[in-house]
């Protein structure tokens, strides 16, 4: 495998010096793209691009060749797992994800196992090797899930959701039987996630969308628990190289030192808590990820720019920032806007990593 040429994301992960702030965007890949429409059309759906491994990683390169990004991350979806499971996912355009047999019971659960990270999901690992390959050691890899809390929401509710009421009536009326499921999808989490670093993903980052609808009781005993679970069981280095995590709850910033208490390397943050306020309650322990509005995409480069320099002041000096949006990347986005905003944050940071 060739060494890595730009380490500045695993670098500033684990707080070691770098250059400049590292940047790359949630959903960097997709339909804010037209390269990416185009060959998505041409594949007919989005699960075939994410089960044929050369489409693929020519999708997760897309961003890389208009963007000056420090990372990929692996075109795929957090539905993967329950759609191993056997729950029948579809996309449906325009309405999102939907699953045929959703998780009513406890009989339900009883049904279902942890799926296996080389059969039924072979194709996402076959699609992290692919994108190695084809990286050529360019930038690191990220590799990703859902969290079991997360991907619960999906498989109970049977799709997206705004008030999560199915999920909820479970976590209030049945509690065992949620606890059964989420300890299920930690377990396929946890096997999932290191069958990914083995296949090559050298960092990997949770995706906790829906933590953020819970009680601060709840977050703890449904949410937290579980990624907490994970990060204890996910393998922490390969080939030479410490593996760093990710923890990323939507609408976690009342939580972040319980997150940060976790052992993960690194935590993602929203929009909806300032810079400096997160470096000053965990910046001394864990990396930080974010933070702009990925609506100030839609504004000026003045603006963009202006933005980006607040957050890098709010951080301050030093190593330890991995510059993101605080949630993806929104599909009618310009994609010059989010040229503008990768340079800047490279330019804009340089003055915070003088030695
Ligand atoms: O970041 C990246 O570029 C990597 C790829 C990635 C996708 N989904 C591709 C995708 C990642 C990391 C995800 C994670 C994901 N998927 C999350 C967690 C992150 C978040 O945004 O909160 C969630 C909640 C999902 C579930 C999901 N998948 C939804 C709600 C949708 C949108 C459905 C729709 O039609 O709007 C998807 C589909 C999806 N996943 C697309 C992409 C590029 C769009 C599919 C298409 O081309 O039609």
């Amino acid at each position: 495998m060739s060494a890595l040429q730009n380490d500045r994301y695993l670098r500033a992960l684990l707080k070691q010096p770098v250059d400049a702030t590292p940047v790359w965007m949630m959903r960097q890949a997709g339909r804010y793209l037209p390269e990416y429409r185009a060959l998505r059309a041409e594949a007919g759906s989005f699960m075939n691009l994410c089960q044929n491994p050369e489409l693929a990683s020519e999708v997760t390169l897309q961003p890389l060749r208009r963007f000056d990004l420090d990372a990929a991350i692996l075109f795929s979806d957090i539905l993967t797992i329950p759609d191993a499971m056997g729950l029948g996912l579809r996309f449906e355009t325009g309405e999102g994800p939907k699953f045929d047999r959703p998780i009513t019971c406890k009989a339900d659960v009883e049904k279902i196992g942890v799926p296996d990270p080389e059969g039924e999901l072979q194709y996402v690992m076959n699609a992290v090797r692919q994108i190695r390959k084809d990286l050529q050691g360019q930038v690191p890899l990220i590799g990703f899930s859902g969290s079991p809390w997360t991907l619960a929401t999906y498989m109970v509710e049977g799709g997206s959701s705004k008030a999560f009421t199915k999920i909820k009536g479970m976590m209030y009326s049945e509690p065992a039987t949620l606890h059964l499921l989420l300890d299920l999808l930690a377990n396929s989490v946890t096997q999932y996630l290191n069958a990914q670093i083995k296949a090559g993903a050298q960092s990997v980052m949770i995706f906790d969308t829906w933590g953020g609808v819970l009680t601060p009781r709840d977050y703890r005993e449904f949410s937290l628990q579980y990624m907490h679970k994970i990060v204890d069981g996910l393998i922490r280095e390969n080939e030479g190289r410490r593996v760093p995590v990710t923890l990323f709850t939507k609408n976690g910033g009342m939580w972040l030192e319980a997150i940060a208490d976790t052992g993960c390397d690194a935590v993602g943050l929203d929009w909806t808590i300032e810079m400096a306020d997160a470096k000053a309650r965990i910046g001394d322990r864990v990396a930080l990820q974010g933070n702009m509005d990925p609506s100030m995409l839609y504004a000026s480069a003045e603006r963009i720019e202006q933005e980006v320099a607040h957050i890098l002041a709010g951080f301050g000096q030093g190593s330890g920032h991995v510059f993101n949006l605080g949630h993806g990347i929104h599909l009618d986005v310009p994609p010059e806007n989010a040229k503008v905003f990768v340079d800047a944050v490279h330019r804009l940071s340089q003055p915070y990593h003088t030695r």
